[in-house]
């Protein structure tokens, strides 16, 4: 052993020092600079709960990111808790490979119950990435030879395995790997488009075509680019014709984050696959899914032969299905669906005052339920020429700085912590928990508002001592 190991003991009162040590050392060099850049990095997280984040130095941070849509219940919701526990105590089964899971079963039909029309398959995983895999591979198999091609559009983002990536137009690392071949990219929220390219791809015989499906979100949630009405009825027809499977992720925007229970169900249509995760395990575990109709499931995998085509090991552990199925229960008894729907309302209404008030700030206001973000607009060369000075690091994120100083000066000045979108540089995510009430977006609009009132070189400077500050301590 190269150093003597550290306990679980050890770790109650790790200082942060060793934390950054240990990640530049072992986990990953770029990301404390990241988030040293956001000012992120100065906070010990004693618990968290609800909206909110408790810090050692006694701070009570507004948690407006949602974990990026895992937390849709809020953190460590107690019913989840207690279902752990539950779990745990009665020392249940966790892996069920030999036996019937009654959790998989349940946590299966539960997810059938809230989907519509015949979406009653259901393959958990463990992420949104890998049920975008299963999803691609269910349609492939499906299809079965002849077939090739997967549609996908220029806005989009699946994940990053292979298959997700090779699907995924705003991943940039995408250029440094192989990616899958057949994969063709069309205009998101262009139906012409995919009606072009089936033409482009069809044989001489009337009816064939060598496309297998097409992936698409029903709202692009980063950035929350909503296509125009119409847009997925007529994908949904396109596909009926040409015998295509339409396959939708509800990664980020599924179990009511849009005001819906999925973001399919805005335009009444039904897909033919669709994956979840993030907050399908109520913020604690991790699971995914994909979910496909009858007709679908039954010729891809319905064989004997064919059930165990798609597998992995770590595929509906006991507690995983457990935390799951309470999570759903929690969703729909708790209202939150109509919460999204409600409070995204209020939100997104008190947003566009606020960007009437600050035309110089905020180029665009965007939301559908709690999915919300404000587009920042692209600051003056003199302001970007300003900010060389404060930080490099920041300057390397050009496009990205003010968005960047704007999380960091409401995380410090206000407690409220939001991020900018992870490929949007100019985007700043409001993804709250689904539990958010009316003042907590009164505080959020307050205080942003209080924020912008001094304006681009105001928040610049105050950015700026921040940062000295920081260095300093
Ligand atoms: C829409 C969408 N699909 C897929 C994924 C990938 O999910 P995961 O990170 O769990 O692999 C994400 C992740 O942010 C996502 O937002």
């Amino acid at each position: 052993m190269k150093e003597p190991l550290i306990t679980l003991e050890d770790l109650e009162n790790l200082p942060l020092k060793s934390v950054k040590e240990y990640y530049l050392k072992h986990v990953n060099k770029g990301i404390p600079k990241f988030l040293s850049m956001l000012c992120l990095d100065v906070f010990e997280i004693k618990y968290a709960e609800g909206m909110y984040i408790y810090t050692k130095c006694g701070r009570k941070i507004y948690d407006f990111t949602g974990g990026f849509s895992v937390l849709n219940l809020g953190h460590n919701h107690p019913r989840i808790l207690k279902a752990r526990t539950r779990f745990n105590e009665r020392k249940q089964m966790e892996i069920w490979k030999t036996f019937l899971s009654p959790y998989l079963a349940v946590l299966s039909r539960n997810i059938a119950a809230v989907s519509p029309g015949d979406l009653n398959y259901v393959f958990i995983c463990n992420s949104g990435a890998e049920a975008n895999e299963g999803a691609l591979k269910l349609a492939e198999k499906y299809q079965g030879a002849g077939r090739k091609k997967i549609i996908y559009t220029d806005l989009s983002f699946h994940g990053k395995t292979h298959a997700a990536m090779s699907v995924s137009s705003c991943e940039p690392s995408r250029k440094f790997f192989k990616l899958l071949d057949n994969c063709i990219s069309v205009p998101y929220g262009n139906w012409y488009a995919f009606e072009q390219i089936i033409k482009e791809n069809s044989g001489e015989k009337s009816g064939t075509n060598d496309i297998i499906a097409i992936i698409l979100e029903a709202v692009h949630a980063e950035g929350v680019i909503q296509p125009l009405t119409g847009y997925l009825k007529n994908i949904r027809r396109l596909c009926d014709e040409h015998n295509i499977l339409m396959i939708i992720d509800e990664v980020l925007c599924g179990f009511g984050r849009t005001g819906k229970m999925f973001s399919f169900e805005h335009e009444e249509i039904i897909p033919d696959i669709f994956t979840v995760a993030k907050s399908l395990g109520g913020g604690k575990a991790s699971v995914g899914a994909y979910i496909s109709r009858d007709a679908i499931y039954n010729k891809a995998y319905g064989r004997l032969q064919d059930s165990m085509i798609h597998s992995s090991t770590f595929s509906g552990l006991g507690e995983e299905c457990y935390t799951a199925i309470e999570s759903i229960n929690v969703l729909v008894e708790e209202g939150l669906v109509n919460n999204a729907r409600d409070m995204g309302g209020y939100f997104f209404d008190r947003l566009n005052d606020l960007k009437d008030r600050n035309t110089g700030i905020i180029a665009d206001v965007r939301g559908m339920g709690l999915l919300i973000c404000i587009e920042l607009k692209r600051p003056a060369d003199k302001i970007v020429k300003m900010l060389k000075n404060i930080s490099t690091t920041i300057q390397d994120f050009s496009d990205g700085f003010l968005t960047g100083i704007i999380v960091s000066l409401l995380l410090h000045r206000y407690n409220i912590l939001v991020t900018p979108g992870p490929h949007e540089k100019r985007v700043i995510m409001i993804i709250p928990p689904l539990i958010v009430s009316r003042d907590e977006i009164d505080y959020f609009i307050d205080s942003i508002d209080e924020l912008f009132s001094m304006s681009i070189p105001g928040m610049i400077k105050a950015y700026s001592s921040l940062k000295v500050r920081n260095m300093i301590s």
